[in-house]
C-alpha cells in the first residue's frame, strides 16, 4: 500500500495543462502565460477563454465569447424569488451555493446525470460554462440588494463583466478605475491549480454530475476559512488591530497562542504569493486616485506584513492573495462577508476549465483509505450495553 500523506500534500491527484505554480520562485502561469503579463494586459473575459480553450483568443473569438456572456447574464425570476426566501442571516457563500445548485433545477443540464454522451459534447460543455460564469456575478450582485430588502438591479449587456458587476452592485455608472481593479482581481483569482475547491470539482465532475452540482460542491469547499474564507478573516483581524502601533503586540500574542495570522502562508508558495504584490500595487493606484489619502486598513495591513515577514519568513510563510484582496474589496465598499463570493465568481472560470479537462479523460475518483477502526466485533443487544 502507498504511504498515507495527510491532506494529500504533494500527492499528484490528476494531470492538468491549465495552470502551474513554482512555489519556490513564487510564480504562477495560466496556460504558460505569466500571471503578471495577463494582469497587465488582459481582461477577465479573455483570461476565461484562455483557461477554457488553452489559447489566447483572436479578436473575433473573444467578441463572440463576450457576447455569449453578456446575453446570459439574466436569471429567471424564479431564482430571484428563491433568493428572496433565503434568510438574510445566512452566509453569502451559503446563498451562492444554494442559488447555483438551484440553477440546475431551472436550466436543463440533466443530460450529464443520465448518460455520458453530452458530457463529451464540447458545445454542450461550452454552453453550460457560459451560462454559469455569466450568472455567478449576477447572483452575487443580486444578493447585495435582496438581503437589504430591495429588488435587485437587472444586468446590462453594454458593459464588460467587471463593469456590469459594479453597475449591478451600485446602480451607478461604473467608475473606470474600480472596474479595472475588479477586472484584475478577477484575473488573479480565476485559477490556481488543484487546490481544495478545484479538487472538489474534479471529484464531483468524475461522477458525471451536472455542472451546477460541480460548481455548488466547489463553492462549499471554497467557503472555509483555510481556503477562500481567509480574506474575510484578514479584514476582521485588521479591524481588531485597529492602529499600526498595535500590530506588533497583536501578532506576537497570536503567535504565542499558536493562532494563525490570516492571509499569511500558503501550502504551495514558500515565498510571497505572486498575486499579493499585484493587489498591493492596485491598492496604491486607488490611494493615488483618491488624492494620496491612505486607508487605515491598508496602513495596518502593511505593518502586519512587515512584522510577519520578520517573525514567519524563516518558516516560508509570507503574505498570500487573501491578504490584500480583502483590503481592496473593503475600499470598494463590499461588505466583508461578500468577499469570498467575488472570489468564487472569478474562480468559476478555472473550475469550469477543470470540469472540461476532467470530462475529456474521465475516470471516477475512488481513492483508498487506511482503516484504523475495530474489527471482528459481535453485535450486543441494546439491553446488554
Ligand atoms: N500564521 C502563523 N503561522 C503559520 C501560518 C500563519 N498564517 N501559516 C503557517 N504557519 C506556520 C505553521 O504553524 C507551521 O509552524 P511549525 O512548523 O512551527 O509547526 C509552519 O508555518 C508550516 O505551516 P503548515 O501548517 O505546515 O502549512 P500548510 O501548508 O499546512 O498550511 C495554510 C497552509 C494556508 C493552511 C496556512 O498557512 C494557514 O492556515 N494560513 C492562514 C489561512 C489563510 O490565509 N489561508 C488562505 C490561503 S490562500
Amino acid at each position: 500500500m502507498s504511504e498515507y500523506l495527510p491532506g494529500l500534500a504533494g500527492v499528484p491527484a490528476t494531470k492538468s495543462n491549465i495552470s502551474a505554480i513554482d512555489g519556490e520562485k513564487g510564480l504562477l502561469a495560466y496556460r504558460g502565460y505569466p500571471l503578471e503579463e495577463l494582469a497587465a494586459n488582459s481582461s477577465f473575459e479573455e483570461v476565461t477563454l484562455l483557461l477554457l480553450d488553452g489559447e489566447l483568443p483572436t479578436a473575433n473569438e473573444l467578441k463572440d465569447f463576450d457576447e455569449q456572456l453578456r446575453s446570459n447574464r439574466a436569471v429567471k425570476y424564479n431564482i430571484r424569488e428563491l433568493m428572496k426566501s433565503l434568510p438574510i442571516t445566512g452566509h453569502p457563500m451559503e446563498m451562492l451555493q444554494t442559488a447555483v445548485a438551484s440553477l440546475g433545477m431551472f436550466y436543463p443540464a440533466s443530460e450529464c446525470l443520465t448518460d455520458g454522451a453530452s458530457c463529451e459534447d464540447l458545445q454542450y460543455v461550452h454552453n453550460m460554462t457560459v451560462k454559469i460564469i455569466a450568472r455567478m456575478a449576477t447572483i452575487v450582485a443580486m444578493w447585495k440588494h435582496i438581503r437589504n430588502g430591495y429588488d435587485p438591479i437587472p444586468p446590462r449587456d453594454d458593459l464588460t463583466y467587471a463593469e456590469n458587476f459594479l453597475y449591478m452592485w451600485t446602480g451607478k455608472e461604473p467608475d473606470p478605475l474600480l472596474a479595472r481593479i475588479l477586472d484584475v482581481c478577477l484575473i488573479l483569482h480565476a485559477e490556481h491549480t488543484i487546490n481544495a475547491s478545484t479538487f472538489a470539482v474534479l471529484v464531483t465532475a468524475s461522477t458525471l454530475a451536472s455542472p451546477y452540482s460541480v460548481i455548488a460542491s466547489a463553492i462549499g469547499t471554497l467557503s472555509g476559512p483555510l481556503h477562500g474564507g481567509a480574506n474575510q478573516k484578514v479584514v476582521e483581524m485588521l479591524h481588531e488591530i485597529g492602529e499600526p502601533e498595535n500590530v506588533e503586540a497583536y501578532i506576537d500574542a497570536r503567535l504565542a497562542n499558536k493562532e494563525v495570522i490570516w492571509g499569511m502562508g500558503h501550502r504551495e508558495y514558500k515565498t510571497k504569493d505572486p498575486r499579493a504584490p499585484i493587489l498591493q500595487s492596485l491598492m496604491m493606484d486607488l490611494m493615488e486616485a483618491r488624492g494620496g489619502k491612505m486607508s487605515k486598513l491598508f496602513e495596518v495591513a502593511q505593518v502586519v506584513e512587515e512584522v510577519c515577514e520578520d517573525r514567519l519568513a524563516n518558516k516560508g510563510v509570507y503574505a498570500n492573495v487573501d491578504f490584500y484582496s480583502g483590503v481592496l474589496y473593503s475600499e470598494m465598499g463590499i461588505p466583508t462577508d461578500q468577499f469570498t463570493t467575488i472570489f468564487a465568481v472569478a474562480r468559476s472560470a478555472g473550475w469550469l476549465a477543470h470540469w472540461r479537462e476532467q470530462l475529456s479523460d474521465n475516470r471516477i475518483f475512488r481513492p483508498t483509505q487506511v482503516y484504523t477502526g475495530e474489527s471482528n466485533r459481535s453485535y450486543i443487544p441494546i439491553d446488554k450495553r
